[in-house]
């Protein structure tokens, strides 16, 4: 009887042991043995939950609840309802607690995108439990500067998965080459052979604006990460190779030893959308999600000014070719002329009633010629009356931007509509229509003697034209996709 008993003993002890087995087998984390008990970063696990979920709500233009949490020191401070954060103590600090559930109102509010999860809202509670300790330079730091600085871009991937969109494209000075923005580099690809030459390595995810200085191996690059970061930096396109590997060199402009970068002319907190140098070299002038228009000289790189004329973002910008006057194109729907010498605004052409998205400036420098979601070229009056003298219509889609030829009368433009169009400015009417893409058009040059037209699309095809005729001399995918690199 006794050895019976023993026996069922026996065996439900087996069957726990069993059960444990694979329990712990189906949940690979607890076969792990807990972490060495390293309390957390405030920098580093914490503020980038606050930044993704809270700052839109909770900055300090914002400030609901009157709580400013893109310092420490604000969250510290907190709002109405006293210090956000008890250290020590997760349930008296409303920070923890709104979070949670267990006071109301619910954080971030449920109207706007749900509960944070439970392994962040874990990290929260964490942290104050072991004693909301800060680990920054300054509690009065702002963290988004912080947080960016921490942020390291990642290696550009040797060959693509998919082809990268194109929102910018230019030639080198001497036209035998094509500078084209990828993800988190800059390609260079030999025109004549077709091939990808150079890879420039960029913090910025993509580019939005390429352009060269007159010198010919300064090149000034606008970009950023979307909703993250924006930059324009000054790279040495002439800079030697980090390494050189199957006919590519490759250059690192995010290190600073490298010799690459040469200069970072401004951080934001979101892209940068459009570049333009003057037509002497002298300056340079960008502008993006921020509604700023920044304008640098570019003998010792100085900010010369900063203008904030416009409502929305601004997506483009020329500068007259006499240099006195700066031309803006914004998503709020007008194109503005800037007055630089006065630093004031000169006029506004609201002709669009859409979103503008190119402009440009007759030789001439009479006449202004903007573009947008309308599928509208409008002509008008570089003047304080900008009164419009006429339009070119033609495109069956969003016009994207609009370039003069350098050194004929002639005006281009690109378009959703997957064309490039040449126009006579000084009667509106289409002189030929270039056609061939199978996606949008974002992205345009024109080669510096004039003789063709570089045009970049959505699908990352880029095509090269002939002005004169309009005859396509070369199309191809500017991605290092598996089958057109070699590594
Ligand atoms: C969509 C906007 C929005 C977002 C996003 C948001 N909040 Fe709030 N928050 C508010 C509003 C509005 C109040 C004021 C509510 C009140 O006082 O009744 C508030 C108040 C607070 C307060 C109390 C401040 C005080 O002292 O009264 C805390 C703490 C807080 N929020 C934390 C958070 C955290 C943490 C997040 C992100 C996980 C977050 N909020 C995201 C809108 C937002």
């Amino acid at each position: 009887m006794r050895g019976v008993r023993l026996c069922i003993w026996c065996s439900v002890l087996a069957t726990i042991l069993v059960w444990l087995l694979v329990l712990k087998l189906l949940n690979p984390a607890a076969a792990q043995p807990a972490k060495p008990n390293k309390p957390l970063s405030f920098l580093n696990d914490v503020a980038p939950i606050l930044k993704e979920n809270c700052f839109a709500c909770h900055d300090p233009k914002v400030r609901k609840g009157r709580l400013d949490m893109t310092t420490f020191e604000g969250l510290l401070t907190g709002g109405d309802r006293g210090p956000s954060v008890v250290a020590g103590k997760p349930d008296e600090s409303p920070l923890y607690l709104l979070i949670s559930g267990q006071k109301e109102p619910h954080m971030p509010p449920k109207e706007t995108g749900g509960s944070l999860t439970k392994e962040q809202i874990a990290i929260i509670e964490r942290w104050i439990r072991e004693g909301a300790k800060f680990d920054g330079p300054s509690p009065k730091a702002n963290l988004l500067v912080e947080l960016r600085k921490r942020w390291n871009p990642p290696m550009p991937p040797a060959q693509y998965r998919f082809p990268a969109v194109i929102r910018a494209l230019t030639f080198t000075p001497d036209g035998k080459q094509l500078v084209v923005g990828g993800y988190f580099e800059l390609l260079v690809w030999d025109l004549e052979s077709g091939q990808l030459v150079k890879r420039i390595r960029t913090r910025a995810e993509r580019a939005n604006g390429l352009a060269f200085l007159p010198d010919g191996k300064t090149l000034v690059v606008a970009g950023g990460r979307p909703g993250q970061e924006g930059d324009v930096r000054v790279y040495n396109f002439a800079a030697s190779p980090t390494r050189q590997d199957a006919g590519i060199a490759f250059l690192d402009g995010v290190e600073a030893k490298a010799g690459v970068l040469v200069r970072e002319l401004v951080q934001t907190d979101d892209e940068i959308l459009a570049l333009a140098v003057s037509k002497d070299g002298k300056r340079i002038a960008a502008g993006g999600c921020d509604r700023l228009i920044r304008v640098w000289e570019t003998d010792k790189w100085t900010l010369e000014q900063t203008i904030e004329n416009h409502a929305d973002w601004v997506l483009d910008l020329c500068f007259s070719p006499d240099g006195k006057y700066l031309l803006s194109a914004s998503r709020d729907k007008t194109a503005k002329v800037w007055d630089l010498a006065a630093k004031e605004p000169l006029a506004t052409f609201p002709g669009h009633q859409e979103y503008v998205s190119g402009v440009t400036v007759h030789p001439n420098g009479k006449i202004g010629i903007s573009c947008g979601r309308d599928r509208q070229i409008r002509f008008w009056n570089l003047a304080s009356d900008a009164k419009q003298i006429r339009t070119a219509g033609g495109h069956a889609d969003f016009v994207e931007k609009v370039r003069f030829h350098p050194n004929k009368p002639l005006l281009i433009s690109c378009s959703v509509d997957k064309t490039v169009r040449i126009w006579n400015p000084d009667n509106g009417a289409q002189i030929r229509a270039l056609e061939g893409h199978t996606d949008a058009v974002f992205a345009m040059a024109i080669s510096p003697d004039g003789s063709r037209v570089a045009s970049g699309a959505w699908n990352g095809e880029v095509r090269i034209w002939n002005v004169d005729d309009g005859k396509l001399i070369k199309n191809f995918i500017a991605s290092p996709l598996a089958t057109t690199a070699s590594k």
